[in-house]
């Protein structure tokens, strides 16, 4: 059940104890924001994803710092309700702690997030611990991992062998004794994912990871069909709405070229003495 009431980070933990799923919708912008928390989501995530969705480049590593803090912004005008997660981009953690504690307090102090998530396994358990020591909540993402998807050899599948799988649970494992307070589960096996998430006390929210995660993730875009260079297995499209929007658009061109809009419904009207002034007033001038 949805009620109007703020999502906190303690309610996740809740959730996953009482067996209820916990759900997670990306948004990048104030419009969208509105609609998923309208929709009830719990948790927003200004995915990095936007890189892609709403900057057009091929993959997520050259998305900014200061393009994240700006759609955060954004995002965090228009959320009244859900736990807002602001996503760190390719290289704003991985190079010293101090950095990426400095750029974790950007998505708090500048954006307004209300925690931060990165990508990757034991690799950053000290730098989760910097993030969460200085008070930041980290969510975690591990299997596939976009921003290294060249090292992973392309965006595959995470986890489909027995030793990938076990490392896997080792990594699950030390992202949450370093502090993290979730982690995202990205193309991975259902079984290895219901092995991860039985292990762990914390929640996972999985995408492609099957039914047995905490909770659930998608792509704004990919939900409503808006986003169509690839579609990937795991993505449910609820909507098709690429088409209408089309379609509206194309009859707006059509429509002003026709010269049927703007018709008199869409238009201003003048007072008739205040019309008839004024063309005395433009007469007198002539
Ligand atoms: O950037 C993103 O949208 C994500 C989700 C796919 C979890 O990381």
């Amino acid at each position: 059940m949805t009620t109007s009431q703020k999502v906190s980070i303690l309610d996740f933990q809740k959730k996953k104890e009482a067996h209820q799923p916990i759900t997670m919708l990306t948004a990048y912008d104030y419009p969208g924001a509105i609609l998923v928390d309208e929709a009830g989501t719990d948790i927003v995530l200004v995915g990095d994803s936007l890189a892609m969705t709403i900057l057009g480049h091929p993959d997520t590593v050259s998305v900014t710092m200061d393009e994240m803090i700006h759609h955060c912004k954004a995002v965090a005008r228009g959320t009244k309700r859900a736990f807002m997660v602001g996503d760190m981009p390719f290289l704003s953690y991985q190079i010293t702690p101090i950095e990426a504690v400095r750029n974790a307090g950007r998505f708090v102090k500048e954006a307004g997030m209300e925690a931060v998530k990165l990508e990757g396994g034991r690799d950053m358990a000290e730098t989760v611990r910097a993030i969460v020591r200085a008070g930041i909540p980290v969510m975690g993402h591990l299997g596939l991992t976009p921003q290294t998807a060249t090292k992973l050899g392309g965006y595959k599948v995470q986890g489909a062998t027995a030793d990938s799988a076990n490392q896997m649970v080792d990594d699950a494992l030390a992202l949450q004794t370093a502090g993290c307070f979730a982690i995202v589960l990205e193309a991975v096996p259902a079984p290895v994912a219901k092995v991860i998430t039985q292990k762990l006390a914390i929640p996972t929210i999985g995408i492609g990871a099957g039914p047995d995660c905490d909770g659930q993730v998608l792509v704004f875009h990919d939900i409503l069909g808006l986003f169509d260079k690839f579609v990937p297995k795991f993505v449910k499209q609820y909507a098709n709405l690429r088409q209408p929007m089309l379609t509206a658009l194309e009859t707006f061109c059509q429509e002003v070229a026709s010269g049927r809009f703007p018709d008199a419904e869409h238009s201003f009207k003048m007072d008739e003495s205040e019309l008839a002034r004024f063309q005395m007033l433009k007469a007198k001038d002539e």
